[in-house]
């Protein structure tokens, strides 16, 4: 029987409560069902990230030569939620370029079989110059446009631009509700980026959760990335997650500002991206980070001190992208 990690139990029922612990009692027949029906067999200790189990596996004996005839794979498994829906699409667009290859999907499991690469991420990278680096790079590489869809299919990838009107209305909710979280001009420029940047974007393809733990060292490129939640949009939106993630790993730096600005330099021209464009995302992304800190803590700490500190330095990332 496949050990489900002790994280992925935890998590997953923290977040999702009943459903959460219905899905991880079936987890292990899912899986099982799964390498059986792509003929692979277990080939090491699983892992997980924030949804999924990640399983590595190799093709069993015996199994008829196909997409993973002869290659190592993990098995995905992610709990069936609508974000992760688009997962397989993403990656089908990019076809190994910047990404893992996708070798088979089940849609109705939530499940996909991936070119497995090295489980070492970016995060464990110590220099900030070269993790946003990596990370614009790459994303520069995942922005392609969107593949033409034929008329009748049913619909593809979401477009960021659709979330927009959601953005505005919890902003200005968070606002009412938390007078005192963030200066009102903090908050007005936010609002001003839903405005000028969100409503409409370009159709490229966004991998829409890129932070360092999300881009793995692979042989065939030097990084690959996986976990895409897949959205059309504009890809300086990717620099917004990067950089307030990546921003957690500068909280004890000498000159905090000033660290915070040269990843977001670094980053955009990485990335080829506009660095005012880039600022703006981040900032956005930010002030989501800052009200939303308030409300469920943050994934390392869901309250107490270490929650505090967290808003405290959120709202100071805010501070940091408003006026640079
Ligand atoms: N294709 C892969 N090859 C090797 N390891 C992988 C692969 N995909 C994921 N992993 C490992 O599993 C972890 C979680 O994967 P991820 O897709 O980010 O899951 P989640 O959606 O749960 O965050 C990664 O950080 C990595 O260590
Ligand atoms: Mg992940």
């Amino acid at each position: 029987m496949i050990a489900i990690p002790d994280g992925l139990v935890r998590t997953t029922v923290d977040r999702e409560g009943a459903p959460g612990a219905a899905w991880i009692a079936e987890l292990p027949g899912l899986a099982a069902e799964l390498l059986e029906h792509w003929g692979c067999v277990p080939d090491g200790v699983a892992t997980h990230g924030g949804v999924g189990l990640v399983l590595p596996v190799r093709p069993g004996t015996g199994h008829p030569a196909g997409r993973t005839a002869g290659r190592t794979a993990v098995l995905k498994v992610s709990f069936p939620h609508p974000g992760n829906v688009h997962e397989p699409d993403a990656f089908a667009v990019w076809a190994g370029r910047g990404a893992v290859r996708l070798y088979e999907r089940d849609v109705e499991r939530f499940a996909m079989l991936l070119e497995r690469v090295s489980p070492a991420t970016l995060a464990e990278v110590r220099d900030s110059d070269e993790v946003v680096t990596v990370a614009g790079r790459l994303s520069r590489r995942l922005a392609v446009p969107a593949p033409p869809r034929p008329p009748g299919c049913p619909p593809g990838l979401p477009r960021l631009s659709d979330r927009a009107p959601d953005w505005e209305t919890r902003l200005r909710a968070d606002a009412a509700s938390l007078p005192h979280a963030l200066p009102a001009r903090t908050v007005a420029a936010a609002l001003a980026t839903v405005r000028d940047l969100a409503r409409a974007q370009p159709d490229l393809l966004v991998h829409g959760d890129l932070h360092a733990r999300n881009i793995l060292r692979a042989e065939r490129e030097p990084w690959l990335a996986v976990d895409p939640k897949g959205y059309l949009g504009d890809p300086a939106y990717d620099g917004g997650t990067l950089l307030t993630a990546h921003a957690l790993t500068l909280l004890d730096a000498a000159d905090v500002r000033r660290a915070i600005l040269r990843a977001l330099d670094a980053f955009a021209e990485a990335a080829e991206l506009d660095r005012e464009r880039t600022r703006r995302w981040a900032q956005l992304h930010a002030v989501q980070a800052a009200f939303r800190g308030r409300r469920h803590g943050f994934r390392r700490a869901r309250s107490g001190p270490e929650r505090d500190r967290l808003t405290r330095y959120a709202d100071q990332l805010a501070e940091v992208l408003t006026s640079g």
